[in-house]
């Protein structure tokens, strides 16, 4: 009786085991078959990157620090159903800055890109990490420009 337990236990385990090895693995990235792999690189403008919220375009863009990156792999972090749904198809500079979520830290598609005036160093230091976070997690589409 007892031995039986013991393998049954063991069997969890194991599967537990496998099951967070693959999520460290994978970190997070799931491939698509919807979105074509290649977007050429090029300049966005508010209103350009808008369309990419993963609603009626499936990629998901976001940008960061002027520079854009395509984050359809982390779709369940910024897909119309994620937390961070608010950052698809807009510049989430001062959001991440701040680590605030909604939409009061993402400017208006029709005023020039946010200068980042105004954040202190420790908001700048923020910034600086999710910087270097999107840059080696995604692949990078071109930069966000003003009209
Ligand atoms: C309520 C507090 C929060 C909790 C509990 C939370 C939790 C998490 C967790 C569990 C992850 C996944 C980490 C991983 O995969 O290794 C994550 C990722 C992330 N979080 Fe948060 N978070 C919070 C607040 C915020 C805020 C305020 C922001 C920015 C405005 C933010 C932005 C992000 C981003 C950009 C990612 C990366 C997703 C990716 O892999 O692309 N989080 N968060
Ligand atoms: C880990 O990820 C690589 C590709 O990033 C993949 O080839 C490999 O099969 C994965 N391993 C596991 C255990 O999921
Ligand atoms: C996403 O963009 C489309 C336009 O392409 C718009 O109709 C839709 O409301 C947007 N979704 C969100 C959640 O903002």
């Amino acid at each position: 009786m007892f031995e039986y337990i013991g393998w049954v236990v063991l069997a969890v385990l194991t599967l537990l085991a496998v099951k967070v090895f693959k999520d460290l693995n994978s970190s997070g990235v799931t491939v698509d078959e919807n979105i074509p792999d290649v977007l050429e690189i090029q300049d966005f403008t508010p209103k350009t990157l808008a369309k990419y919220n993963g609603t009626d375009d499936k990629r998901i863009l976001v940008a960061v620090r002027g520079k854009v990156y395509d984050v359809s792999g982390g779709k369940k972090y910024y897909g119309p159903d994620g937390p961070y749904a608010f950052m698809a198809g807009h510049d989430a500079s001062r959001a991440l800055a701040k680590h605030s979520f909604g939409n009061e830290n993402l400017t208006p598609l029709d005023e020039p890109i946010d200068t980042l005036e105004g954040l202190n160093e420790e908001e700048w230091a923020a910034l600086n990490q999710w910087i270097e976070f999107f840059a080696s997690k995604y692949t990078f589409c071109g930069n966000l420009v003003n009209p």
